[in-house]
This record gives structure tokens, sequence and C-alpha cells, in this order.
């Protein structure tokens, strides 16, 4: 067993991290760790600290940690076929299987899973699909995509384009022309405080309504969001959002993508956001939830409208030119079927449900009437705190300030993991679906003492 020592010298001399500050990792200004083990809503790392993971690793591990379910499905199918690939017509038990799994769940308008590896690829599976639809139609020129500003659908190229938060443009040249972005549902930050939610919502669709025309319609193919925005802020959307977009979107012939890489299998306390909301998708995204993260699995459902231009489309021009060695890989296949199955039987989705609406009440009434707390809100197993400088002015601290982030590290100091999300003084919470009112109450605890460490007792 190497020492910490040289696992963290070998960790700076050759891991190059994700979203990690690169300079300073490798001058070892930021600490490695390790992490070993983990069971239930706990991980543990290398030194025995045992941390709360209030984030499910990135809100991705919702059945917990340590289900040996899933780790003996996985075992099993690595000893039996660990691979076969799954184009021209194969598959494995757990593929097709998990394919019906997931057609079950999913609105009655789906028609077809396509499997891919992560979210990210998924979402560019779905551009090109969108692309091919449209050419298969003959509409060449209907090919741009609309996105939301703080909507996070991937860091690929496309992918990267799609999501609308300024790190991951900035330098990459992103994003591609063929994308676009209108504005974050976001009522909290609306631009006009005077505006009531509904006033927002009409805003938001007027405001879509004005971009597509201002670029024609006939040459946008797709609108893709999250039902609640997540990595731009974990922003449930203003009332009556999802039907006035949809009607917009309806009236222009455009399709729509819901991004469910975190809504997906239970996280809102519904097993689909898409049913949450009333969303008629025309593709839907999944990726996390499908596994629980036990392996890399992710997916593209395709409703009837798309299939049937799809299969158009392979009767004029053969196979799909679309396909990864990985696609619908059976140890992630194993996976996700196991995972679904153990969500079912512990009941997850209700869980998520109960929980999710105890753990945000409890966290509004400790923190509400905070003076730097301007917002606290959540669906089901997801909330954020955002801290502002002036409450009645709703103006925010300047982001050197590092807030976010020292909260987040006040909270780890603890025990708690929460995520410091990416743009703006927010704090992210999206535990495992699994969490009890005692985990609950510990992780709205630790978020006091973080408030009352950074702010100063009130
Ligand atoms: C809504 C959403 N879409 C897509 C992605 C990208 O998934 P991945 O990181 O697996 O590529 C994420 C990741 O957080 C996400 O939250």
């Amino acid at each position: 067993m190497l020492t910490n020592d040289q696992l963290a010298q070998w960790d700076r001399e050759n891991f190059f991290h994700p979203s990690t500050h690169l300079a300073q990792h490798a001058r070892g200004e930021t600490p490695t760790r390790v992490i070993t083990g983990g069971s239930g809503v706990y991980i543990e790392d290398r030194d025995g600290k045992k941390m709360l993971d209030g984030f499910a690793g990135l809100y991705c591990v919702n059945v917990g940690y340590g289900r040996p379910e899933i780790a003996e499905a996985i075992a099993a199918q690595a000893k039996e076929l660990a691979y076969y690939h799954s184009y021209v017509g194969h598959g494995t038990e757990a593929s097709i299987t998990l394919s019906k799994m997931v057609l079950d769940r999913a609105p009655s308008n789906m028609s077809k899973v396509y499997f891919g590896l992560g979210g990210s690829d998924a979402n560019e599976t779905n551009v090109k699909l969108v692309w091919y639809y449209n050419n298969v139609l003959g509409r060449p020129e209907k090919k741009k995509i609309i996105s939301r500003w703080r909507g996070y659908h991937g860091s690929g190229l496309v992918t990267g384009s799609l999501t609308g938060l300024e790190l991951f443009h900035k330098k990459f040249d992103l994003p591609l022309s063929q994308v676009i972005h209108t504005d974050a549902p976001y009522y909290f930050r609306r631009p006009d405080l005077a505006q009531s939610e509904a006033d927002f919502t009409a805003h938001c669709a007027s405001e879509l309504e004005a971009l597509i025309e201002r670029e024609g319609a006939d040459t946008i193919a797709a609108f893709i969001g999250e039902p609640v925005l997540g990595t731009g802020g974990i922003v449930p959307p203003p009332a009556g959002y999802w039907a006035a977009i949809q009607a917009v979107l309806k009236k222009h012939d455009i399709l729509l993508i819901a991004d469910e890489v975190v809504t997906g299998f239970g996280r809102l306390g519904s097993m689909m956001g898409s049913d949450h909301y009333g969303i008629e998708a025309d593709i839907i995204t999944i990726a996390k939830g499908l596994t629980s993260a036990y392996a890399p699995l992710s997916g593209s459902i395709i409703s009837d409208r798309v299939w049937k231009v799809l299969e158009q489309g392979t009767d004029e021009l053969g196979p799909i030119g679309h396909g990864w060695t990985y696609s619908a890989h059976p140890i992630g296949a194993a996976a996700g079927v196991a995972n679904l199955d153990l969500i079912d039987r512990l009941g997850l989705v209700g869980n998520a449900k109960e929980m999710g609406a105890y753990f945000n009440k409890a966290l509004a009434d400790a923190l509400g009437s905070h003076a730097h707390v301007g917002d606290v809100r959540g669906e089901g197993l997801l909330a954020a705190v955002e801290f502002v400088e002036d409450k009645e002015k709703r103006t925010f601290f300047d982001p050197s300030r590092k807030i976010g982030p020292a909260m987040a590290a006040a909270l780890l100091e603890q025990g708690v993991i929460a995520r410091a999300m990416p743009q703006g003084d927010i704090l992210g919470f999206a535990p495992p679906l699994c969490l009890t009112r005692e985990e609950a109450d510990i992780i709205v605890g630790a978020t006091v003492k973080a408030v009352e460490k950074v702010f100063g007792a009130a």
C-alpha cells in the first residue's frame, strides 16, 4: 500500500482532474482528496474521515453508497460477459431488459432508448438526431438549438455550447454558432423586482418567442432545458413556466429536449421530471440516476414522433451512422437493471418526495430569515441556499469574496458535503434519495453553523 504522501505526489505529477484549478493543484496548493469507501449517505477518505455526502457525488449516487445488490449484478455480468457491442442489432439480456425498464418509466409518448455513457455524450447524440430528423424531413435550414443561460448540458463541443455558464465557454471558443441562449427561468434573479412569478413566466415565454422570431423559426430545430435548472443554481421553474414555453415551441414547430440527467428516476419525488412538470418532450436525456453512478451509462429516450422519422431516414439512407463502442455496455446495463429495481424495492421515489419536503422546509425554517440568505428553494431532494449582500435590495456579494466556497468549506469542516455552485454564492444540496430525517437534520444543522461561521453569529 502506498503511503498517502506518495499518492499525493503521483496525483500532482500525473493526474489531470476535471473542473480543477490545474496550476494550484499541480503546485500542491489544493489538497489531494482520496476517497476510499462509502456506505448509505456517507463516504470516507484515506484518513478515515467520514463525511455525509449531501450532494450524492455529483447528484448521481441516488441509491446511496455501498449497495451490494448493484455491485453483485456488475460482478455477475463481468464474469458472464464483460463486453459485447450493440451495433447491427446486437444486445445482451441486461441491455434489452434495461431498455424495457426505462420505457416503462418514461412518459407514454416515448418509443425507444439509445444508450451512451454519460450526460454529455447523450446530449451530443440528441443534437445529431435532431439535425438528422430535420434533414430527413427536407428542412436543412432548421438546425439551431436554443438553450437557456445557466442551463447545464455537458462540457463537450456542442454540449459545452448548450451549457449556459461562462466558465464552460471562456477560452474554449464556445458556444458554437448553432447554439443560441435565452433567459434563465430564475425568478429570484428576475430583472425587475416588481415582477410577480406569473409576470416573470410570461416574460420568459415572450423573450423566447422574440428570439425565435428574430432568428426565424425555420432556422430553429430544438429547445433544450432541464426541468429544474441544476448546475446553474438549482432553481425550480416559476409557476406555469413549462406550459408557457411548450406553447411557444409548438406554435413554431420546435422540438423539445428535456435534459433529465439530474431529475430522471426520482430526484424530484416523481419518477421523471417530465411527469412532475407536465413536460411533453420529444427527446429525454438520462444518465446519473439511471445507474446511480455505479457504472457509466446514459440514454436518449426518443419519442414516437422522432422515431418515425429516424426509421424513414434509415429506409432512405441505410443504417444510422451513429454509435459508440461502449453504447449499451453490458456492465452499465446490468448496473442499471439492478439500480432501477432497487429504487422500486426501497420506495426511493416516495422517500425523495417525503424527505425532500421535510428537508426543504427545515432549511427554509432554519435560514430563511437570515439577513444574508436571499433565497431558500428546492424541489424533491434538490435544494439551494442563495446568499446576498443586501436582502432588501437583492444585491449580491462581489464574487472575489467567494462566499459560496467558504460555506462549502465550513460545512466540510463539520463532515458534511454540499456544493458551491459555479455561478453565484449558492450552496447546493442533492443528497442520496435514501436520506433519513436524522441525516437531513444533520445537514441543516451544519449549514446553520456554516452560515454563522462565515457571517458571524446573528
Ligand atoms: C442536466 C445535466 N445534463 C448533462 C450533464 C452532463 O453529464 P456528464 O457529466 O455525465 O457528461 C450534467 C452533468 O452534471 C447535467 O447535470
